[in-house]
């Protein structure tokens, strides 16, 4: 579906404003909300990162749209160009879209929104130098009802940027809310305002933000959906950046991923010559959580994985179970040393998953494990090589990625933030301290260069198209189901009902 700014209204040049003027205040300023205050306010990867970024942001009443964008000294911005997509209603809110291009590479920028009137808080972003050295974070799966615990995802994700202050962009994989309600985007602004303001955001589609909650999280985020083969239930698009190209896939589609949005990744993958070629997704393919014994996940290791495979795939980082692991590299399910490796990122959030034992060398061999934590309360075991059971308190708590390319070598760290200690009633012990512990750590190294480019052309599904597959799509969902699903799943039962018995463990 092609759907390039169809609602765009106008485009601003900045030239004609003073190169001079001093327009933004020395610090930023909280002030009360009224209907024209902007929340909600995200700068998101758009296109080419080195001169793009896609700004949303929201009021209660119907204003105008102004993003100005300054350099370091406060001074506007004189040679960028900014794209405005038409105001229009979301659930009772009014959302607000602008595309800012044209920026200067490797440059920190400030910008602002509002209406020309009343202005956000100071907001900063940086765009990419083009060189094979960068870093980023991700996180995962804060899927909150409340706003306590919004408030931990978000140490968490702070934790992330203290721990990695180059990171010059966040990736969370979903599962931004539990619901997707306006009251559960509202905490979790109320909790990320400060992040969000701080950097660039890669969000990806979870289920929780997409799947049955329609067009929520394309109206949270200004991304190219130029490629995107539906935006109804989520967003995939890709980009590059530094020497690694990054497809982002919607997991919601047609329950998992659709015929036409694997047409979309084999041509997008095909279509770059950048030595890394990481994939980021919301439900993982290989894990042994709760949710990793249903068809719509456990598809993706024939379906996904067939495409990733031929496409020379070097990383792929989701969620959705709220557990960490990661995999060795793997091929056709099988270890090999020129394979993907799979990373199940551990979650952000309070809500986290012990081990499903019953799915152990069932739908996920012990043998394809490389790293694995749990962060389950009361205990935070990990992977030896031999079973989960060896216990390290340390791991108790909310999970995030540190990501580092530095030309042919990827490194990934892994880390726990732990929870704040608290006393027999609950409560925060006075002067206790959260603690940053590194779990898992991990490179790959390869010789760069050499990726070629095997597909040009136009990689854009019509809706004609997208629908045309619709049917196909979900039956090869329901073979996978019938055929590979379901005498697997039948075999199990024995060993899950003795898990919900003995263990309390569905
Ligand atoms: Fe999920």
């Amino acid at each position: 579906m092609k759907k390039n700014f169809s609602r765009a209204l106008s485009i601003v040049l900045c030239v004609a404003m003073l190169a001079t003027c001093l327009i933004f205040p020395a610090s930023a300023e909280e002030t009360a909300v009224s209907g024209t205050t902007p929340t909600r306010i995200s700068v998101a990867v758009n296109g080419d990162p080195s001169t793009q970024k896609g700004i949303t942001w929201y009021t209660n009443e119907n204003t105008t749209s102004v993003v100005e964008i300054a350099g370091i000294d406060g001074t506007l911005a004189t040679n960028c160009t900014i794209t405005y997509e038409e105001v229009f209603e979301w659930e009772g809110k009014f959302v607000h879209k602008a595309l800012v291009s044209d920026l200067t590479p490797g440059t920190l920028y400030l910008y602002r929104v509002g209406n020309g009137t009343d202005f956000s808080e100071v907001g900063k972003f940086t765009t990419d130098n083009d060189d094979d050295k960068f870093s980023f974070v991700t996180i995962a799966d804060i899927q909150s009802g409340n706003q306590e615990n919004f408030f931990k995802g978000a140490k968490v994700a702070q934790a992330a940027f203290d721990t990695v202050p180059t990171a010059e962009f966040m990736v969370n994989m979903g599962d931004f809310t539990d619901d997707s309600t306006n009251e559960e985007w509202d905490y979790y602004d109320t909790a990320m305002k400060d992040i969000n303001l701080g950097t660039t955001i890669v969000p990806v589609a979870g289920n929780h933000d997409g799947l049955g909650v329609e067009h929520w999280f394309n109206n949270m985020f200004n991304l190219d959906t130029s490629e995107s083969v539906q935006v109804k239930d989520g967003v995939n698009y890709s980009f590059d950046y530094g020497n690694a190209h990054f497809a982002v896939l919607n997991t919601n589609d047609v329950l998992s991923i659709s015929i036409a949005q694997l047409n979309w990744l084999e041509n997008d993958l095909n279509s770059t010559d950048k030595d890394w070629k990481i994939v980021f997704l919301h439900k993982s393919p290989y894990s042994l959580g709760k949710d990793a014994k249903w068809p719509d996940a456990l598809y993706l290791q024939e379906s996904l994985t067939n495409v990733l495979d031929k496409c020379n795939v070097d990383l792929v980082m989701g969620g959705h179970d709220h557990q960490y692991l990661r995999t060795k590299p793997l091929k056709n399910n099988k270890v090999n040393e020129d394979g993907t490796v799979y990373v199940l990122s551990g979650t952000a959030g309070a809500k986290r998953y012990e081990v499903r034992e019953f799915l152990a060398n069932h739908f996920m061999k012990t043998e394809w494990i490389d790293a694995l934590t749990i962060q389950k309360g009361g205990y935070g075991n990990y992977w030896d090589g031999q079973d989960w059971d060896q216990t390290n308190q340390a791991y108790i708590g909310g999970i995030f990625n540190e990501i580092s390319i530095d030309g042919g070598k990827l490194t990934l760290n892994s880390y726990v933030l732990s929870d704040l200690p608290t006393d027999e009633n609950g409560e925060p012990i006075e002067g206790a301290e959260q603690i940053v512990t590194k779990h898992d750590s991990f490179t790959i190294e390869k010789k760069t260069g050499e990726n070629k480019i095997t597909f040009t052309g136009d990689n854009i599904t019509s809706e004609a198209e997208y629908n045309a597959l619709v049917v196909p799509s979900f039956l090869g969902l329901a073979a996978y189901t019938f055929t590979m699903w379901l005498p697997k799943f039948l075999i199990m039962v024995p060993a899950l009902l003795k898990s919900v018995i003995v263990d309390d463990v569905f």
